[in-house]
């Protein structure tokens, strides 16, 4: 044998020696040291622990946090999950892998209804994602968008309070959650799609159909191998609903392409600034080519309407009940706003900069009922390793905002308590870098909506509690009133808020 074949031989007996030494004693020992999974309940075969959710998931994994911390594991079905519970784990999370967990999982009735994730709350995270994030940011969502649309806010929430005065002059009993759901809905649809009214097409209804099927809980998102089965018979619901919602979108694009250059005393919408768009390429900063189309299109519409429409108007509901309970609190904000703008006039969207006090209800109503108790869900990019446990590519995480906003460590033993107060030393710019509260998510994937949704809510409360005192009926007294929780695509209340309006501006100056 030549020595280059010697050699051979021995590189090869050396190399094999030292792999099975390498298998036998090092990858195991790493093994338990990097592979440490975070603590979590016992889980069944199959559907691992989804039973244990039960009907107020947001209020079951913040009492199990109480048991196994603020870095937990969980099986849903097939898919491994872990939950923050804490504002440090959240921040631990964040502040350097935010971009592992930008992802945001393939939901089927996500897929169906956006029309292949092609809007921005259920894309992936990729180029296309940050492309369109910057188009609607930039001009849809941006401060001066927000500006623009003013006049629709006023128009809609004039016809309100003027149907309010009416009930009030009869003392009727109104439903607040309806009053305001409708306002916010008309409001949205006019500055979305140009329009809040079809004569022959119940949109709403479409659109509610659209958000509860997104909401709904769908065994093929856990155990994906039923998903063929569709046992719920939510795919084809989505499939049906989805058929339904594209010729009503076809409909409202065709008709601002046919009137944009005719109408010119039409206000711009959603609609007339996205067609801008069509057939460009949105993507001027690398080699991706990303032309709009009437699809994507259609899938941001869509996104558009269902992100603000719920989040908004239940908020509103939230703080309104949380006021009727809190007259103390009531009485602070009315005579803050009416020292400001006297009992004269209706709220003006100019005023709301002076309203300290109404900021502060605003955050706390945000902080105890923050509407997306797991904001929308994120997956992870990659294996990663944090804060010694080790989390795998494709893990579901669940950011358990509700439990990290009313956490005693952070917000004082009263955190449960709604009270503006806690506000006075604190601003919260939401601005994804704060912790306690994240009612609107954080890093790359929080909400791009802020901004909008803050004017919406901030005026449509000011001007409820300042053109009308608000009573509870049925001799329901403000600590009696009941503040169930039902969980579905937001948390709202279990039951509708009812209260009986009484106006309370002078003179008949304000309203036509
Ligand atoms: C009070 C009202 C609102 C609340 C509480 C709210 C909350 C949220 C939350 C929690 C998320 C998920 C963030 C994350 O994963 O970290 C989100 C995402 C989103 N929101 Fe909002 N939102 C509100 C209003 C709006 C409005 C008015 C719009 C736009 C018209 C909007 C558009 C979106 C979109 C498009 C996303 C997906 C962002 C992405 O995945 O990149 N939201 N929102």
């Amino acid at each position: 044998m030549s020595s280059a074949a010697i050699t051979t031989v021995l590189a090869f007996l050396i190399f094999t020696f030292t792999y099975f030494l390498s298998k036998l004693f090092l990858h195991p020992k790493q093994k338990t040291i990097n592979h440490k999974k975070p603590p979590g309940p016992p889980s069944l075969p199959i559907i691992g622990n989804l039973h244990i959710l039960g009907t107020l998931p947001h209020r079951t994994l913040q009492s199990l946090s109480k048991q196994y911390g603020p870095i937990m594991s969980l099986q849903l079905g097939q898919v491994p999950a872990i939950v923050i519970s804490s504002s440090k784990a959240a921040e631990s999370f964040v502040k350097t892998h935010d971009i592992v967990f930008a992802n945001r999982p393939e939901l089927v009735g996500a897929q169906i209804m956006s029309y292949g994730c092609k809007g921005l709350a259920f894309s992936k995270y990729d180029s296309y994602w940050r492309s369109v994030r910057k188009l609607c940011t930039s001009k849809l969502l941006s401060a001066s968008k927000v500006e623009m649309f003013g006049p629709i806010r006023k128009e809609k929430l004039d016809v309100l309070v003027k149907s309010l005065e009416k009930a009030a002059l009869e003392g009727e009993v109104v439903n607040v959650s309806e009053a305001v759901e409708n306002v916010i809905e008309d409001i949205v649809y006019k500055m979305v799609l140009g329009r809040s009214k079809y004569d022959h097409i119940d949109l709403k209804r479409l659109v509610q159909d659209v958000m509860a099927l997104i909401g709904a809980f769908n065994m093929a998102d856990y155990v994906p191998w039923l998903g063929t089965f569709d046992l719920q018979g939510l795919t084809r619901a989505c499939k049906r609903t989805n058929k339904a919602l594209d010729e009503v979108l076809e409909m409202i694009i065709s008709e601002h392409e046919q009137t944009t250059n005719t109408d010119k005393t039409r206000h711009e919408d959603f609609v007339d600034i996205l067609l801008t768009f069509k057939h460009q390429n949105i993507d001027h900063g690398s080699e991706q080519n990303h032309v709009i189309d009437r699809t994507n299109i259609k899938a941001i519409l869509l996104d558009m309407v269902v992100a603000s429409f719920s989040t908004s108007a239940t908020t509103i509901e939230w703080a309104l009940s949380e006021l009727l309970r809190h007259p103390r609190v009531m009485k602070n904000l009315q005579d803050e706003i009416q020292n400001e703008v006297g009992n004269k006039r209706m709220v003006e969207e100019k005023d709301l900069k002076n309203f300290n006090y109404l900021d502060m209800v605003v955050d706390e109503t945000l902080r105890l009922h923050p509407v997306s108790p797991f904001l929308l869900p994120r997956e992870c990019r990659e294996n990663i390793t944090i804060d010694g446990y080790f989390v795998k590519e494709k893990t579901r995480v669940i950011v358990n905002a509700f439990t990290i906003a009313r956490d005693p460590n952070v917000w004082s033993e009263n955190a449960e308590e709604f009270c503006p107060e806690r506000f006075i030393n604190k601003k919260l710019n939401y601005e994804g870098q704060e912790f306690e509260s994240i009612p609107f998510g954080f890093g790359r994937r929080r909400c791009p909506g802020i901004q909008l949704a803050l004017r919406t809510v901030r005026l449509s409360i000011a001007q409820l509690v300042h053109c009308f005192n608000w009573k509870l009926p049925y001799n329901i007294s403000p600590s009696n009133l009941n503040m169930d929780e039902k969980f579905g695509q937001s948390i709202h209340r279990a039951q509708h808020l009812h209260a009986i309006p009484s106006y309370r501006l002078a003179g008949d100056g304000k309203l036509e």
